[in-house]
């Protein structure tokens, strides 16, 4: 056996102002398997998380729903606490980032680095809302696209035609917050110097510490220079005051990776626990961060430049998996795939979603989809058809026939074995995060317990005189080989194994005792370990989630946004230029790499046109196919990032999942010009 590792393991942290959904338990479910997993194997290991409670969106929300910041953390958190526990996530500890280590600990990094001579400060000239009296992120602007000319365009990109631009390069633009136009306003900021760890940074990245994907993207952020980093923001923001200045706060992104420290700090002491031992420079414990692609560029660049500048260890890992998708498409309200965890818990049991996760798992960024069917087919075919079945053979027969008793004996010790050799690999592969894989060669396992007791049919030896041994053995083979899986997939099904660790009799299983088969054992009476799901449960989670949206309107920016101003207005000429057709909408598809966009293949009458359409946070593609729409159909051709647009389709919404293209009543024929 290996020595023990002294492991301390985060997830990212989820902001404290939503509920927990199903693509946020990617992530958790993901880590908390590779953390029971390192357990199992008797490692020393903590897997430590926190509430992201800092920044504009919270203090923003708390003053929307008239309460204060403190109260929205406390409250959200409180949520999120239990959506993780039914989960099954096993957190050795749960903390804010709203908290006295955190702002300890944030303030003494900041100082380092300060002293260190790695913090800069000047003057910078920000949007600022007049109304509000306060300067607005770039999520808090919206405007008219300066390439596109599409209307309620966030600040940094089209929705509609891919284009990034800069907040200040907005046409009519306006804060989300109060609805004024936004003004320039000199402030100073402080920055993080990142170009000083240049050289730290590139050696880290070339040594291994994440995966091969994510190195390839520093070194495209590398090629385009490591510039300063903001870390300050102004009042009012809902923060930590920077140490030594009136009115500076941290940018929450500083403080939030602080918070993994925080929070295990928190841990420290409360127990035995020595934080310097897991966080000192040349500490020899390992640590490792499970975060999405998506935040890559914080827990890569800034975050081991942060630790490396305050004279911190640096991680030993940082792994990124891709995003959810529910049935191919990105989780939409209006069809009901934007799944909150709570939702789902009110109707399934939490292993069934851990052990789908793992199912389609790779160590990879690539995104996993949940299709509903394949999940509801997977479940039942591979835990309750081979794994629970497995047991449910056979013990029936130990209970009535041999007064709960196993044998003295495997009939076939080298079978067991084979099974007993084969956890290497599962192993590797959980250590790996390849977990598709672990369950590919646990579940062929549970093929061959199957097949081996389907072939020695006990139920029928049981009929025949004189074979009472063998049925007894037959049986025990069984039972010991349903624990070798009870031990594998005990990571991804804590609560089922626990039942199954009652059923066997056999207190807490580790890896380890795989190596020992049970005999001469008594167990208890078997139980039902696991039911079917049914697609009325599928059926009402959708219904549920899409009954959430009409039930309690989320308070998205766009709804707080004012109707938007009617444009300038033109002569009846201009518009008379523009000419709309009805279209048929003969295909939809994903566009690959595309977060919004659709292509739609129209048919106006005589010709058919490809059109790229931002409406994927709408509509599905199968939504879509066989429609009638309206289209601009003398729009010039443009190019944009992932193809040519020729035309445009109509549509009104303040975006995301609200937005609906014209759809004409049926006899509209496609190609009718539209008066
Ligand atoms: O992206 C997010 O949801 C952030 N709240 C994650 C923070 S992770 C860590 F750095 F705190
Ligand atoms: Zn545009």
């Amino acid at each position: 056996m290996t020595e023990t590792r002294k492991i301390l393991v985060t997830s990212a942290l989820p902001y404290a102002n939503g509920p927990i959904h199903l693509g946020h338990l990617v992530e958790y479910i993901q880590t908390d398997i590779w953390s029971r997993f390192q357990k199992l194997r008797g490692h020393e290991c903590y897997y430590v998380c926190a509430d992201d409670a800092h920044g504009t969106p919270i203090m923003l929300r708390a003053r929307q729903d008239g309460i204060t910041p403190e109260q929205l953390i406390a409250d959200t958190q409180k949520h999120h606490q239990a959506d993780f526990a039914d989960f099954l996530i096993g957190f050795d500890n749960y903390h804010s980032t709203h908290s006295d280590e955190n702002r300890e600990l944030a303030s003494s990094i900041y100082l380092a680095l300060r002293d260190g001579g790695h913090i800069t400060s000047r003057t910078i000239s920000q949007a600022y809302d007049p109304e509000a009296k306060m300067f607005l992120p770039d999520r808090f602007i919206k405007g008219t696209c300066p390439k596109c000319g599409a209307e309620d365009q966030y600040g940094d990109s089209c929705e509609i035609c891919g284009a990034t631009y800069d907040t200040t390069d907005l046409k009519n633009p306006y804060s989300v917050v109060s609805g004024a136009t936004p003004i320039k306003k000199d402030t100073e900021h402080y920055f993080f110097k990142l170009g000083d760890f240049k050289d730290m940074l590139e050696k880290w990245i070339n040594a291994g510490h994440v995966q091969s994907e994510i190195s390839n993207k520093l070194k495209e952020w590398f090629e385009s220079g490591l510039k300063d980093w903001d870390i300050s923001r102004d009042a009012p923001y809902w923060g930590f005051q920077i140490p030594d200045t009136d009115d500076k706060y941290f940018y929450v992104w500083l403080d939030a990776p602080i918070g993994y420290m925080a929070s295990f700090k928190n841990l420290c002491d409360k127990s035995e626990l020595d934080f310097d031992e897991f966080w000192k420079a040349d500490s020899s414990t390992e640590l490792y961060h499970f975060i999405g692609k998506d935040i890559a560029y914080f827990h890569t660049l800034f975050w081991p430049a942060v630790l490396d500048g305050a004279g911190y260890r640096t991680p030993t890992k940082v792994f990124c998996h891709g995003f959810l998708t529910v049935d191919g498409a990105k989780m939409s309200k209006s069809r009901g795939t934007f799944i909150k965890a709570r939702t789902y818990l009110d109707h399934l049991q939490p292993e069934y979603l851990r052990y789908y996760y793992a199912a389609k798992l790779s160590s990879g960024v690539d995104d996993i989809d949940l299709n509903l069917e394949d999940f509801q087919q997977r479940v039942n075919t591979d835990l309750v058809g081979k794994f629970v079945n497995i047991a449910s053979r056979v013990a029936g027969f130990i209970k009535k026939n041999f007064n709960g008793q196993l044998s003295a004996q495997l009939p076939r010790p080298e079978l067991y074995q084979q099974m007993v050799d084969a956890g290497d690999s599962i192993a590797e592969h959980y250590e790996n995060r390849k977990y598709s894989q672990t369950i590919r060669e646990i579940m062929a396992l549970a093929d061959r317990a199957n097949e081996y007791i389907a072939v020695e049919e006990p139920w029928a030896k049981n009929k025949q005189e004189g074979m009472e041994q063998q049925v007894h053995d037959i049986c025990t083979q069984g039972i010991n080989m349903f624990r070798l899986l009870c031990i594998y997939l005990k990571p991804i099904l804590p609560q089922t194994v626990a039942r199954a660790e009652d059923f066997l009799n056999c207190g807490e299983l580790s890896w380890i005792d795989a190596q020992q088969p049970l005999l001469n054992h008594s167990i208890h009476p078997f139980k039902a370990l696991m039911q079917r799901i049914e697609q009325s449960a599928l059926d009402s989670i959708v219904e549920a989630s899409k009954e959430n949206l009409q039930a309690t309107p989320q308070k998205t920016e766009a709804a707080a946004a004012p109707v938007e101003p009617i444009a300038d207005e033109i002569e009846f000429d201009d518009f008379a230029k523009i000419d709309l057709r009805i279209a048929r909408i003969v295909k939809a598809e994903h566009v690959e790499k595309a977060n919004k966009l659709l292509r739609l293949t129209l048919d106006i009458g005589n010709e058919t046109r490809e059109v790229l359409a931002g409406i994927k946070s709408a509509y599905a593609p199968e939504d879509l196919q066989g429609k009638l729409t309206v289209m601009v159909a003398n729009l010039k051709p443009r190019k944009m990032k992932f193809g040519t647009s020729e035309g445009m389709v109509l549509a009104a919404g303040p975006g995301g999942k609200d937005l609906w293209i014209l759809n004409p009543d049926e006899g509209a024929q496609p190609g009718m010009r539209v008066k």
